[in-house]
This record gives C-alpha cells, structure tokens and sequence, in this order.
C-alpha cells in the first residue's frame, strides 16, 4: 500500500527544525537575535528575503526574540518596504493578526554604503532595538557586488556584537567575475572575518531535490554500487529558463550564462554527484568531499564547448556576444569517474513556457544480445533502450528511473521502456516543501554550514571555468543563434552523441 503523508505533516519539517534551533540555542528565551536586510529597497530583498522571513515568522520557526532592520541609500518608511513586497507574500485571510506582529518587528534605516559614522548609526540602532548589545546578528548583503567591500568592511568595523553575541554575514552571488577577482574579494572578507562567520549562498543548494542527492547516493545500496564509470555512461545536468524572468537583459548581457549559472549552481550539483562519500554529514566533511572531486576535473578542451545566443530577445544589444546558453562537456579524472562525460547545459529560450532543471544519469547497455530478435522490427535495427536515472529539482520534484519492462499481457519477450516513478506531488501529497531560501536562512541561523559555499570550493569552480571564459573570448567561439521555437542546438545534441548519449 502507498503510505501518503498528509498536511498534518508539513510539520514534521518544522518541528524538526524548530527543535534544531531550540537546541542549539539553550538560552532561546532571553537571547535576542537581529536579522539585517542590507540593500532592503532592492529586488531581492523585496521578492525573496523579506516574503522568507515573513513565511518563517508566520510558521514559528524564527527565534522568539528577534527583529529585523532593511538598510539602504533609499528615503523609505518600513511601509513603503512592506508595501514593495506585498504581492510576494502571500498573506491568508487569517493570517493579518500575525503579520502585523510580524510587522512590528521591522524598522528601517537609511544610510549609506560607505560611511562609518553610518553604520556606527545602524549598530546603536541596532543595539536600542533588541534591548542588547550582545544580541546575536546575520547581516544579509542583498546588494550589487560593487559595493561588497565596502559594506563588509564597515559591518566588521562598526557592526559587531559585544561577546557572546555572534555575526554571521550572508553574501549572494557573483562571488566575482573570474578566478583573480572571486580571490581578491575572498582575501578581503578573509581579513574582516573567519570562514565560519561567511555564508556564500548558492540558493540551488536550498532545493529539495538537490539535498536528496546526498540520501539518494548514500542510503541506498542499489545505487551506491552502480555510480560509477563500470555503469555509468554519462551524465546530464540541465538548466532551462524562460528569457525575460526577473526582468535580467542588462545585467545578464554582463554576465552571461556560464558564470551566471554553470559556474555556480550546476557546479554545485555536479560536486554532489560526483564525490566520494564523506565521512559524517557535518559541512565540513561534505564540502572536503565537494571540492576534492573539483580539483580532479581536467581541464576543459575548448571543443567541448558550445556557446549560443537567442537571437530575438529585445532587451539584448545588438552587438552583444554574451552567451544565452551553453553546454560545457567535462570530465573527472579519478578512478571512479576516468571517461565519463559529465554534461552541463544552460539555456534560456523564449521558447521554453516553463523553467525546469534536472539530473540524467544514464546507464550502460546491457552486454549479450539476448532481447535481438525480439526488437528488430521489420529488419529495423533496435537496441534495447538505455537505463537512465532522472532527477527533476523543478518543476514539480521527481525521481524517475527509465527501464525496460515486458509489455503486459503480450505472449513473447515484447519489449518496452517504462518507469519507476517517484513524483512528489503524487507520493507526498499535500508536504508542503520549503523553499530554497526557508531553508538557508534558518541553516544561517542553525549555523549549520553543509549548505553554503566555502572559499575553497569556489576557488575550484572558477579554477574550472576561467579558462574557458578568457579562451572563448580569446579566440572568438563562433556564438551560435538559436530562435523562437528552437528546442535546442544541433550542434549541442550532437557533441552529447559524440559522446556516447543516447536520446531515446
Ligand atoms: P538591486 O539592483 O535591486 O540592488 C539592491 C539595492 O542596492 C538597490 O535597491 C539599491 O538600494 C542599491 N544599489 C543598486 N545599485 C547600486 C549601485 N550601483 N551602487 C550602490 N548601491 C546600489 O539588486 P538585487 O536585489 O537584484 O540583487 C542583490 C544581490 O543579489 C546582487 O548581488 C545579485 O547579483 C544577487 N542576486 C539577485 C537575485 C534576484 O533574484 N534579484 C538572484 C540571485 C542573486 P539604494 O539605492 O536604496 O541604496
Ligand atoms: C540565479 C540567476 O542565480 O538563479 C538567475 O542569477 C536565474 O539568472 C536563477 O534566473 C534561477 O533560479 P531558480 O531558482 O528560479 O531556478
């Protein structure tokens, strides 16, 4: 019998993270902790950070003592912020009592991102709010990086708790635009603070599905024997987004999708793959494992390199080179992955009506030809379809497994691909799954590291990166277009098949 989880246990994740924090925390009642929101007049505070902490607030899992303080340049009241973000927070109609509690809780303060005599203003703030000079404080930088030196200076400086009060400093991405400058900005946050203060979120480490990847691997045998080169053909890690969402053009044309995304978020999923099993669960150990595997990727040959552009985007310059999509084929030179294709591909497409990310792993053949008689088909040739492992982190999460199965009810050894399916919204109907960042803020507050990126870990992933970005530059990768209504590049698919993929 299917066993389905009801509503009723939403709350064992809760619960089980409110007794983390309660646990970790023995003085929760009389310990005043303060929530900075630095840069609270901009995107991300107002879609992401301040509908989160709402969420968190509203679901009891935020210590009992706690307030929040936005801080930019703008001239705003706490209204006007709360007004920005209304339309992200969701807000039942039984839940106004508490989001005015919740409201109470915030001030806002406007300074700047460079003066001290400004921040020396945020901290007594700061202090006279929480009633402590000691109170514990998470600062989260939702600004551009031009101004991360500076703020992370003047939060060290001027910023700190009295003793035994402890900060933690929470960084969003670009972690810089290539190896010298993700170094340079590591040096310096490396002289204010110690890597146990620093939170490098990469919110893709928040996703459900990218968390299961660690109890997929290790808990279950039947996988832990076959993830290696012995069975494992190749591997895929997919990223697709809708052009236009979030309002990027601009800052994207900067960017571009490699270091907006394979640099960083598909990195992070091909390290969890990819590692050895750690020793504990601890962060350390995980992110030992993340970037002793990094620093076993050769690197990567310009012609396993595929960059293209859409073409019909307005929001794009004409005369911009910057990829809107690419596909890196790399490989991972140790005992247990020698030869296997590790591909990842971005891409973002009007044409695509949804976003979706996901993992295929894809299985050898099945040596001896038992099945051939049964599969060739009017003298057509057919191999027996490949095995392969799905993982879709978005949208609707799922685990599917590709097999061959016979077809029912049919006399012979008629053949056909089938799946073992674990869909979320079917198996576990009505869990309500937290979001990436539900989850990272409270691992901040847990203190618990395994979500977070270390120095060292994207010291190797831009290791990996780099060259390639300053080789397609250099010698001018031809940028192949693609349109609306385009699925994908030839050339791309063609690369994976070179490869040993098999599409089915
Ligand atoms: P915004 O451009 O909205 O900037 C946030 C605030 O910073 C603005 O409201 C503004 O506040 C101030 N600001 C803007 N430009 C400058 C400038 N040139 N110099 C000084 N201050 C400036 O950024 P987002 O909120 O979109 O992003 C914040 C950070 O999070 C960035 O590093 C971004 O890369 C990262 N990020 C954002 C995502 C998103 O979905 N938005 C997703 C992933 C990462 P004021 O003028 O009031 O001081
Ligand atoms: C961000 C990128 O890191 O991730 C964005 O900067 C991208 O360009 C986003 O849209 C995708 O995140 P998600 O959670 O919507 O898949």
């Amino acid at each position: 019998t299917t066993k389905k989880f009801t509503v009723e246990k939403i709350d064992y994740i809760y619960e089980r993270l409110r007794t983390q924090i309660t646990s970790n925390e023995s003085s929760i009642t009389s310990q005043s902790y303060v929530f900075f929101i630095i840069g609270a007049s901009g995107d991300l505070a107002k879609r992401k950070i301040y509908p989160t902490l709402w969420w968190l607030y509203r679901d009891g899992v935020l210590p009992k003592n706690i307030s929040f303080i936005g801080y930019s340049r703008s001239q705003l009241t706490i209204e006007q912020i709360f007004e920005n973000s209304h339309k992200y927070m969701k807000i039942q109609e039984d839940e106004h009592d508490i989001y005015e509690k919740f409201l109470k809780l915030n001030s806002y303060i406007s300074g700047s991102y460079d003066k001290s005599e400004d921040f020396e203003n945020l901290n007594s703030k700061a202090n006279k709010i929480s009633h402590q000079v000691n109170a514990h404080r998470l600062f989260y930088l939702a600004l551009p990086p031009n101004v991360y030196e500076s703020v992370s200076e003047l939060i060290s400086k001027h910023c700190r708790p009295a003793s035994p009060g402890w900060l933690r400093l929470i960084i969003e991405k670009p972690f810089g635009k290539d190896l010298e400058s993700s170094n340079k900005f590591s040096q310096h946050l490396n002289k204010l603070y110690t890597e146990e203060e620093i939170y490098r979120i990469d919110h893709y480490l928040g996703k459900e599905m990218v968390q299961n990847i660690l109890v997929l691997r290790f808990s279950n045998r039947i996988f832990s024997r076959v993830w290696n080169r012995d069975s494992i053909a190749g591997v895929q890690i997919i990223f697709k987004e809708k052009i236009g969402t979030h309002g990027h053009g601009s800052y994207f044309d900067e960017v571009g999708i490699i270091r907006d995304v394979i640099q960083n978020h598909l990195m992070q999923i091909l390290s969890i793959l990819a590692m050895e099993k750690p020793r504990s669960t601890t962060g350390e150990d995980i992110r030992d494992e993340k970037v002793k595997v990094l620093r076993c990727i050769a690197p990567i040959k310009l012609e396993n390199v595929i960059v293209g552009q859409y073409i019909d985007d307005k929001n794009v310059p004409k005369d911009s080179t910057t990829p809107t999509y690419a596909q890196i084929i790399l490989f991972i030179k140790n005992e247990r992955w020698d030869g296997v294709p590790f591909i990842l591909r971005a891409v973002r497409s009007k044409a695509l009506n949804e976003r979706k990310a996901e993992i295929r792993i894809q299985f050898r053949d099945v040596p001896g030809r038992m099945f051939d008689e049964e599969l060739s088909e009017n003298n057509v040739e057919r191999t027996l379809a490949r095995d392969e492992l799905v993982i879709r982190i978005q949208p609707d999460e799922a685990i599917y497994l590709k097999i061959n199965t016979k077809r029912p009810g049919e006399m012979n050894f008629s053949i056909e691909e089938t799946e073992l399916d674990l869909t979320y919204n079917e198996r576990y109907q009505g869990v309500k799954l937290p979001n990436a960042y539900e989850r990272l803020i409270l691992d901040v507050f847990m203190g618990s590291k395994i979500n977070f990126v270390r120095s060292d870990e994207l010291q190797e992933a831009w290791r990996i990166i780099d060259p390639i970005l300053a080789e397609i530059e250099k010698k001018k990768l031809q940028i192949i277009p693609y349109k609306f209504g385009a699925i994908g590049i030839r050339e791309a698919f063609d690369a994976a098949v070179k490869q040993g993929f098999i599409y089915t």
